[in-house]
C-alpha cells in the first residue's frame, strides 16, 4: 500500500510552515523539509533528494532562487512514485516578458508542467507578510519605507489565504489537476497607501518615499542583502511598475468559495501583535 505522505519544501519559510500546519491539523502525514529542518533538504545537494522523496505521494514545492534544479527534482519525484506536485510560483508569471525577474519561478513552472505527474501551479501576488516578516519589515520599524514604486497599485495577498489554497489543493487534488491559479487579494493598494494604513493602525509615525531603482538597489545592499537579491527585487518593481499585474483575480474565491482577506485585516492583525513596534 502506498503511503500518503505529503512533502512540504521550504517548510521553515513563510508559506511552507503555514501549509504544513494546516495539513497536520487535517490529519495529513507531513514531511517538512528544508536545510534547517529535521528532514534535511537542500536544492544544492541532489544526493539527499531520493531519501526525502521516499514514500511521498504529494509534494508542495517552494522553488530555489536559481533556475534549473526543479527539472532534476521532478525527474527524481517521477522515479520515486510521487503522484502530484503543487508549485508556488508568482502572479502573472507568463507576462513577465524579457526581464530577468522570476527566471527561478518560470523555470520551476516549466519543469512541473512538463512532468508526467498531476500538477497545480499557484501564482500569488506580493505577500502582505512582506511588510511584517520579510523585506519591508526593517525599514517600517525604522520609520520609513522607500521603494521604486509610484502610483501603480499591487493586489497584495495574505499568506493565510495562500496557505488555505495550497492546503486545499494538496488534499483535494482531483479538482485541481492541470490548473494554474492566479491568487490576489480583494483590492489593489499602492505602496504609499499600504504604509499609511500600517502607520494608522500601529499609531506609529511611518512614512513612504518613492526613490529610483539605483537608490533602492544601493539601500538593499547597505541593509545587508546580496547584490543579486537586490537586482532581483529591483526587477520585480520594474515588472510591477508596468501595471500588467496590478488587477485583482478571482483565484482565491474559485478555490476556497470565499473572498480573500483584505489588506486592512492583515494590518490590524499585525499591528495588534506589535509587528512594527520599535
Ligand atoms: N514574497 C512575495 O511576495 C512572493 C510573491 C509571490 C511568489 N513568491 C515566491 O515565493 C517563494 C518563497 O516562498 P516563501 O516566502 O514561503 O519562502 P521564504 O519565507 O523566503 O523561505 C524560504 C524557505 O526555503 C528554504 N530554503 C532556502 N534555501 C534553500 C535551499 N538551498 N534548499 C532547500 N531549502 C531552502 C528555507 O529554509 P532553510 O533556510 O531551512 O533551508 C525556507 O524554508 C519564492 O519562490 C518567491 O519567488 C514570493
Amino acid at each position: 500500500m502506498r503511503s500518503e505522505t505529503t512533502l512540504v519544501l521550504g517548510a521553515t519559510g513563510k508559506t511552507g510552515r503555514r501549509v504544513a500546519a494546516r495539513l497536520r491539523l487535517h490529519g495529513v502525514q507531513v514531511r517538512a523539509a528544508s536545510r534547517s529542518s529535521r528532514t534535511r533538504f537542500d536544492w544544492a545537494d541532489p544526493a539527499g533528494w531520493d531519501q526525502v522523496l521516499k514514500d511521498v505521494n504529494t509534494a508542495y514545492i517552494v522553488p530555489p532562487s536559481v533556475p534549473g534544479p526543479v527539472h532534476d527534482f521532478v525527474a527524481r519525484a517521477e522515479a520515486a512514485g510521487v503522484q502530484r506536485l503543487v508549485l508556488l510560483s508568482g502572479h502573472g508569471a507568463d507576462t513577465w516578458g524579457d526581464t530577468t525577474f522570476g527566471l527561478d519561478m518560470r523555470s520551476a513552472e516549466e519543469a512541473v508542467r512538463g512532468s508526467s505527474l498531476e500538477w497545480t501551479v499557484l501564482r500569488p501576488s506580493n505577500f502582505n507578510q512582506n511588510f511584517d516578516e520579510d523585506l519591508f519589515h526593517a525599514p517600517l520599524v525604522a520609520g520609513e519605507l522607500a521603494l521604486p514604486a509610484g502610483p501603480v497599485p499591487e493586489p497584495f495577498i495574505d499568506l493565510e489565504d495562500v496557505a488555505d489554497v495550497a492546503a486545499l489543493v494538496l488534499t483535494e487534488p482531483e479538482r485541481h489537476a492541470g490548473k494554474t491559479y492566479e491568487l490576489t487579494g480583494p483590492r489593489a493598494v499602492t505602496f504609499g497607501e499600504a504604509v499609511e494604513l500600517i502607520s494608522k493602525a500601529s499609531g506609529l509615525p511611518i512614512t513612504f518615499k518613492e526613490i529610483s531603482s539605483t537608490e533602492y538597489s544601493a539601500a538593499l545592499v547597505r541593509e545587508g542583502w546580496e547584490q543579486h537579491v537586490a537586482d532581483h527585487v529591483v526587477e520585480m518593481f520594474v515588472v510591477m511598475g508596468r501595471g500588467t499585474i496590478a488587477a485583482t483575480t478571482d483565484g482565491v474565491a474559485t478555490v476556497l468559495g470565499r473572498a480573500p482577506r483584505t489588506f486592512e485585516e492583515f494590518v490590524v492583525r499585525a499591528a495588534g501583535a506589535g509587528a512594527w513596534q520599535r
